[in-house]
């Protein structure tokens, strides 16, 4: 991890918690991270629950980021909401283009309209990236991850680098207890920073590693040169271990 990039971690609760539940993980978290140091710490609650958390973490120094967001500011989009809507309920970012949306149809253009988008509403954006184990086996990788990048900052200019974080997330590492090894991180949050140079300061931008983190591997993981924070999944439900992992990016 750079000195010069602040890391960040951040905690994914997919479809978990209602309101109220987040209000008291919130509240929970807030008293055991109350000086995160020179660490960003943000929760991604269900869009039920941003509100929630938002009043929660009011005065904080936790972020709030949405799961997800849609590419236009209004309109007939059944179930989903804009920015606007986000930035609304005291949440300051979202993530967009992680493996379970895409494999729920959001798409490659989607994904780069979304960024765009987004960065203009004044949110910051936690870009999700990664390869399928099949891609890994073909040795596909880096021309995966190339793909993927160059197509999601399509619209992306080099003034958008506060307010843009990449993601790596192998899809074969999500939520199977299966953590790429420190040097498969590095190696591919390299390739993540390298093709994203070709539009932002590379050396600027934090690039996270997901999936499978854990207080047990998340110091070790996020050691490696390339490796700016991390974002969680099944580790941040509970505040205990994900403050754990927040103290491990110190
Ligand atoms: P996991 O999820 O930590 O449970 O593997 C990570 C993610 O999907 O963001």
């Amino acid at each position: 991890m750079s000195a010069a990039r602040r890391p960040l971690v951040a905690g994914n609760w997919k479809m978990h918690k209602t309101g109220p539940e987040a209000r008291e993980f919130c509240v929970s978290l807030a008293a055991l991270v109350s000086d995160a140091g020179p660490v960003d710490v943000a929760v991604c609650p269900p869009y039920t629950a941003l509100e929630a958390s938002a009043s929660a973490l009011a005065g904080s120094p936790i972020a709030v980021y949405a799961q997800n967001v849609h590419e236009n500011e209004k309109g007939a989009h059944t179930g989903d909401i804009s920015s606007a809507m986000i930035l609304a309920t005291g949440a300051d970012g979202a993530l967009i283009g992680h493996s379970e949306r895409r494999a729920e149809g959001d798409t490659d253009a989607q994904i780069a309209l979304r960024v765009r988008n987004a960065i203009d509403a004044g949110l910051m954006v936690v870009l999700c990236c990664g390869e399928s184990l099949s891609t890994r086996q073909a040795g596909e990788t880096e021309a995966w991850l190339t793909r993927q990048i160059r197509s999601a900052l399509e619209h992306v200019q080099a003034g958008d680098i506060a307010h843009l974080v990449i993601a790596y997330e192998p899809i074969w590492a999500i939520g199977t207890g299966e953590t790429a090894s420190p040097e498969q991180a590095q190696e591919a949050c390299a390739i993540v920073r390298r093709v994203a140079s070709e539009t932002i300061d590379g050396e600027a931008l934090r690039v996270l590693y997901g999936g499978s983190v854990s207080a047990a591997n998340a110091a070790e993981l996020m050691s490696q040169p390339d490796v700016d924070g991390a974002l969680v999944g099944g580790a941040s439900l509970e505040p205990g271990p994900f403050a754990a992992i927040v103290a491990a990016a110190r």
